[in-house]
């Protein structure tokens, strides 16, 4: 659980993204595309998932790039290389489905970029076509575009300012792209707002999309029933059953409003105990 590295990916706006990699020679071995972490910072820290982006089994590393948003995230970015996490478990969750689905679109907004990037990977070696769409506020916020510039056969960049890429959203390029050509699965990780929408224009072009739910979660191991979500009418636990579901199904309302239910606290925590006095 010792931090291994530690880069600043993007800083600007207020945001701020890491790239951490941390030293769990298990982790490392076992992890697919798709599949998270639970970190706890320290003794009395929240537990919060955290997507396993990239992995070296031999040196027993592996990778994760947060957003300091909230309280936890914000110790963590405190923390420094040689420094050690209080605990880890992993890899949870199943891992995305990966075979040769044909033509695959994928969308990332924010730092979902970085959810997207093991997934790219792995379907690419297995013989997909790959169109990539990243989208961000701003280039100063726009991460890992050189590495999925490499695994995509074509890539597109959205800014809400136009000053990279073009103008725009993802899902707008996501239309775009639908409207022109015939694609077999989009894979879209984000914020919610923007997965909803992809999953609404994907259903009208009849393509499966698959989304990568970041819900709260507790445990992490399908006993709090916090991360539920409703899935073509049934309760699913996205720690055990996901995180990847197929959007169309997904209770988006729902979803929303479960993942606003600390905010007033977080906000609250935050304003108290800055991240260098929790330490
Ligand atoms: Fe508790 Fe998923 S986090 S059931």
């Amino acid at each position: 659980m010792k931090i291994i590295s530690k880069e600043i990916i993007a800083n600007a706006a207020g945001v701020k993204i890491v790239k951490m990699s941390l030293l769990s020679p298990e982790i490392s071995r076992k992890a697919f595309p798709g599949q998270f972490v639970v970190v706890m910072v320290n003794e009395k820290g929240e537990r919060i998932p955290l997507t396993i982006v990239d992995t070296d089994s031999a040196a027993g590393i592996f990778s994760i790039i947060f957003q300091e948003a909230g309280l936890t995230t914000k110790v963590l970015g405190a923390l420094n290389v040689g420094d050690r996490l209080y605990a880890l478990v992993g890899p949870l969750g199943h891992a995305t489905e990966i075979k040769n689905y044909g033509k695959v679109i994928l969308v990332g907004g924010g730092v979902g970029i970085a959810e997207i990037l093991p997934v790219a990977r792995a379907l690419k070696q297995a013989g997909n076509y790959l169109v990539s769409i990243l989208g961000v506020k701003n280039k100063d916020l726009l991460i890992l575009e050189s590495e999925l510039k490499n695994t995509s056969d074509q890539l597109y960049i959205m800014t809400d300012d136009g000053s990279a890429g073009r103008k725009g959203f993802t899902t707008d390029m996501l239309r775009e792209l639908l409207s022109k050509d015939k694609y077999d699965l989009i894979y879209s990780v984000g914020p919610i707002p923007m997965m909803k929408m992809a999953v609404r224009i994907s259903k009208e072009y009849q393509v499966k999309t698959w989304v990568s739910l970041n819900a709260l979660m507790v445990d992490a191991t399908g006993m709090c029933g916090c991360c539920r979500v409703t899935v073509y009418g049934q309760v699913k636990f996205s720690c055990v059953d996901g995180p990847d579901f197929d959007g169309q199904g997904v209770d988006w309302e729902e979803l929303e409003k479960r993942n606003k239910a600390y905010s007033a606290q977080e906000k609250h925590i935050c304003h108290h105990f800055p991240a260098t006095e929790t330490q």
